[in-house]
């Protein structure tokens, strides 16, 4: 949909820091895309990129089932730049050698740098030595024809590799990670100066072409989109409707089981900021009567999300023909949905679960070559406010699975207190944009307290704060104790029905970052 002149194309061996190879290199303002390492050569041919990486990964190049691309990737007279894995490939593939290594690198290395130009330029060469990481356990034992070292670590005398005529380089050492001190120089020298690209793609390059390609994609057509309050689906409409206008109508469901404040401060912008049209139904009672009695929260999240879409559905058909269905779908949720080596996919993505299928509906996801930090500077430069853009993520089913065991009207209310008193005081202390999801969780048990001279036998708030960088792992918080204290007080004094706050010291993995 968007028009990259200029592309950096990254083909992935698996390396867990596939990733951020990518978004090193956008923070550069060079566009980029990561493919499985099997693409094949027409389709990247087919791509015109300017430059291509090949990242870092767990396998070994001298093994039988070694991913490994084709080889005639190397005449296609790009610039190629190898790491670790990717280096090693581009060596046996070149008629080079990689064997086992003795001693396996790992961790922080040093580095002398022999000659500052190329990926080094800049640099201080040999008696400096540059701290970087390495992960390996092959070694390059014999270079291909044409090839010289560019710098040596303590294990290795091939750390770096450049051919001297061809536009190929080559690192052990991951430069895309931040113990990597030169990380950044090393990939901004392959990008400008062997590359040769500009520092071009800017948020404001990206609205424009991603909206002249929705607008081609589109016609006259209708779009509707679900519209949660979320940051995702707001930075979607908001572009969308950039592009199209009243042609995009957004539907916004309250299913009761919302946060108070969560979606009225961005419906009261769109409204009042924007000419979108959005749609608003309340259907608690409906969502309420579905939960009803329902203990196991897997058939919770199943009623939240069908009731979702029945609801959906039927505002959605009071429009007439609809063809779009516009939705947030992040780059993280595409690669990891994307299976490597045919070992299953980490996480299939679950945006509005089930709608396109059920309601027919072709998809519009301007957002899918993005990632959250770039999905903010989007939403910040459309001029959404920033208190829409910073919030902590919410989930679809909502405080539903944030109550343990049966949800009714009365155990939303206990917690809604509870929870707006988290928030707020998060908020003041400072801490709410340090953590990733701080939030209340309301258990269905009951202990004896004592509140003045009476006994009380009333419920329990557990408290959740988790850091994280994307949801998969998470530690939680050390909130400081005094904050701590501060919120259990309030919480206590302030919510009728709760007699104590527990703090959650759980980890992800083993536990979950929500309970249910
Ligand atoms: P867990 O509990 O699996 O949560 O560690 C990981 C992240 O995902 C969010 N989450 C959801 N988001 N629909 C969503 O949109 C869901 O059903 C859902 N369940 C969990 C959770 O808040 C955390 O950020």
């Amino acid at each position: 949909m968007n028009i990259h002149d200029e592309k950096i194309l990254i083909l992935d061996f698996g390396s867990q820091t596939t990733q951020l190879i990518a978004r090193r290199i956008r923070e550069q303002k060079v566009y980029c895309e990561i493919h499985p390492f099997s693409t094949p050569l027409e389709t990247i041919k087919a791509m015109k990129p300017t430059g291509i990486v090949l990242s870092g990964g767990p396998r070994s190049v001298y093994d039988a089932d070694a991913p490994l691309s084709d080889p005639a990737l190397f005449d296609l007279g790009l610039p190629v730049l190898g790491i670790c894995y990717g280096a090693q490939m581009m060596m046996q593939q070149l008629g080079g050698k990689v064997e086992q290594a003795d001693k396996r690198e790992f961790g922080k290395a040093d580095l002398s740098v022999k000659f500052t130009e190329g990926i080094f330029a800049g640099l201080a060469i040999d008696t400096v030595h540059h701290q970087v990481w390495m992960s390996h356990g092959d070694r390059i034992e014999v270079l291909p024809e044409g090839f010289e070292a560019t710098a040596v670590s303590d294990h290795s005398p091939y750390a770096a590799l450049r051919h001297t005529t061809k536009p190929f380089v080559a690192v052990q050492f991951h430069p895309e990670v931040v113990h990597t001190l030169i990380g950044t120089d090393v990939l901004r020298n392959f990008i400008f100066d062997i590359c040769n690209c500009s520092p071009s793609w800017t948020m404001s390059s990206f609205i424009e072409s991603t909206v002249k390609g929705i607008q081609e994609l589109v016609g006259g057509s209708k779009v509707i989109c679900a519209l949660s309050g979320g940051v995702d689906s707001s930075v979607t409409a908001a572009l969308v409707h950039k592009a199209i206008g009243d042609q995009l109508t957004c539907i916004y469901v309250n299913n009761g089981l919302m946060r108070i404040g969560e979606s009225e401060a961005i419906l009261r912008f769109f409204r009042e900021k924007t000419e979108l049209k959005v749609i608003d139904v309340n259907a608690t009672d409906f969502f309420l009567k579905k939960l009803d009695g329902v203990i196991d929260p897997e058939i919770k999240r199943k009623r939240i999300g069908l009731g979702f879409i029945t609801i959906f559905e039927e505002e959605a058909g009071k429009l007439g023909e609809v063809n779009y269905l516009a939705q947030g779908t992040l780059y993280p949720d595409v690669i990891e949905s994307v299976s490597f080596m045919g070992e299953a996919p980490i996480k299939s993505h679950h945006n509005v679960g089930g709608l396109p299928e059920v309601m027919k509906l072709e998809l519009i996801e301007p957002l899918r070559e993005l990632f959250k930090d770039e999905v903010r500077l989007l939403g910040l430069e459309l001029g959404l406010p920033e208190e829409a853009i910073y919030r902590q993520p919410f989930p679809g089913p909502g405080l539903g699975i944030r109550i343990m065991g049966e949800v009714s009207k009365e155990r939303l209310d206990i917690l809604r207190q509870a929870d707006v008193i988290v928030l707020e005081e998060m908020k003041k202390s400072g801490w709410y944009r340090k953590v990733w999801q701080s939030f209340a969780v309301l258990l269905p048990i009951q202990t004896v307290g004592v509140m003045g001279d009476e006994r009380t036998y009333e419920n329990v708030i557990a408290l959740r704060s988790v850091d994280s960088r994307d949801a998969m792992t998470a530690d939680w918080s050390k909130l400081p104790y005094d904050l701590l204290g501060t919120i259990s007080n309030r919480i206590i004094n302030e919510v009728r029905g709760v007699n104590r706050v527990v703090f959650d010291v759980s980890s992800k993995p083993p536990a979950t970052i929500e309970w249910e």
